[in-house]
């Protein structure tokens, strides 16, 4: 038999192939609240405008409220032959309601109704992804606060280049992750307009009032042209693209404590919250969230990519390729919250090994910058000359086996006659940190003007 929306130009049901390619329910129901907020809405205009009867106005508003809560408590039962949680919920409600609910649809379309649901819903996702960056960046405000003063080594080329401070580190990812908060907040205005009472494409002949739902929904106000209202799904790429900095961001922090929590590092202790063990190796304390939130960033980055694949070749307006926009960023929504979740958690819970920082920030020949700084300060030498006698004294501690503190004035002064006791002031870590006091380097004190200054932005 036909479908009982549609039939009326069908003489057979589809194939159950066309039903399953065709039906979305098994994942679009988790836009019912949204969808259902957008009816009442509708219905709520269509009264105003006195193109439907306050009673059935009222009685298709109320209708919805029953099946909203048939849904949130699990008692709706969902049909594939009813495609999607438009139809889903249209059906149940004329069952419900009776003859009014058939009047719902007036003046709209399922394609300005599913474009308007699905903002809703993404615009719900931006607000929890400030909220759990927000999170986030308390949790490093917290280990920067504490840790404002503690040297650590600063890599490039992961390799030792200089002592820098562990709130130093921590406040890197603040101004990152606070730029990745920006650039949701940043699409939320953008995609804050409302598509619903574009109808199918073109608008519609029922006099609507679009600014009235619009308001009723949180939206700015409606979409200026219908058939961008319905066709466009750049909202939802913007979040994505938000979603795959902020994730590649989470990658980076994570793998950084991957290496830190080895045994070769030791910089960090993960507490045992957030580690797992080996089901052979009885030692083991295993980094996994850290090593998953590394890994998420493939399936959000792919999920932009995927739906930016199903855009690009679509002509005006609305076709069925755009229903394949959601799953992506469902899961891309999803694993992004997790992800966020897991790292506040693990931040938080984290212990920095002070002694084991320290002593790696001093390794590595880590102040030979000071040193041929120093060169050029207090004995004028220009800076290409400083660096080559500074790197003459690296390779003669490196053939002793020491460090450049370990070096005596004699070796120094084999190398530069010129030299004077007090270089041995600038070779230590703290004094090194704590000379980079230019803005944004990180002498302690800069840190934590830094730490400061993000308190007070964040209230
Ligand atoms: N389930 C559809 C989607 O997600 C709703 C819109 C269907 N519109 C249509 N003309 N077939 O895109």
């Amino acid at each position: 038999q036909s479908n009982a929306m549609w039939g009326g130009r069908f003489a057979a049901g589809p194939d159950a192939i066309m039903e399953a390619i065709n039906a979305s329910i098994s994942f679009d129901k988790r836009l019912a609240a949204q969808d259902i907020a957008g009816s009442r809405a509708h219905a709520a205009m269509l009264a105003a405008t006195g193109i439907l009867s306050d009673t059935d106005s009222r009685a298709i508003r109320e209708g919805l409220l029953t099946v909203l809560s048939e849904i949130e408590g699990g008692r709706f039962a969902f049909s594939t032959a009813l495609e999607d949680i438009h139809m889903n919920v249209e059906a149940r409600l004329k069952e419900v309601i009776g003859e009014p609910a058939g009047r719902l649809h007036t003046a709209r379309s399922r394609n300005d109704q599913v474009a308007t649901d699905f903002r809703l819903w993404v615009r719900d996702q931006i607000d929890a992804a400030v909220a759990g960056l927000r999170a986030l960046i308390a949790a490093l405000l917290a280990q920067a606060e504490a840790g404002a003063d503690w040297v650590m080594p600063g890599f490039t080329h992961l390799q030792t280049a200089q002592p820098v401070t562990w709130g130093h580190h921590m406040m890197a990812y603040v101004e990152m992750f606070a730029r990745d908060m920006g650039r949701f907040a940043d699409a939320r205005v953008r995609m804050n307009e409302c598509p619903l009472g574009a109808a199918a494409l073109a608008g519609t002949s029922f006099p609507i009032d679009r600014h009235m739902t619009a308001e009723a929904l949180g939206f700015d106000r409606p979409m200026a042209n219908s058939l961008d209202a319905v066709s466009d799904r750049d909202f939802a790429l913007e979040f994505l693209g938000a979603a795959s900095i902020c994730a590649m961001h989470l990658s980076r922090f994570a793998e950084e404590l991957v290496i830190w929590s080895s045994a070769q590092f030791r910089f960090v202790t993960l507490s045992d919250r957030f580690s797992t063990g080996s089901s052979i190796m009885p030692q083991k304390k295993n980094p996994d969230a850290a090593e998953l939130i590394r890994a998420k960033i493939g399936r959000i980055m792919g999920a932009n990519v995927a739906l930016m694949m199903v855009m690009k070749g679509l002509p005006l307006a609305y076709s069925k390729d755009m229903q394949e926009d959601k799953e992506q960023v469902f899961d891309a929504a999803d694993n992004l919250m997790l992800a966020l979740a897991a790292m506040e958690g693990m931040v938080r819970d984290m212990t920095a090994n002070r002694p084991a920082l320290a002593a790696a920030a001093a390794s590595g020949f880590s102040t030979a910058t000071d040193l041929a700084d120093w060169l050029v300060r207090a004995l004028g030498l220009p800076f290409r000359e400083a660096h080559h006698v500074t790197g003459t004294l690296v390779a003669l501690a490196e053939r002793k086996g020491c460090d450049l503190p370990d070096l005596t004035l004699a070796d120094m002064r084999s190398v530069h006659p010129g030299i004077r006791d007090e270089v041995f002031g600038v070779l230590g870590v703290h004094n090194s940190v704590a000379s980079r006091v230019s803005y944004g380097g990180t002498a302690p004190d800069q840190v934590r003007a830094q730490v400061a200054r993000w308190k007070e932005r964040l209230g």
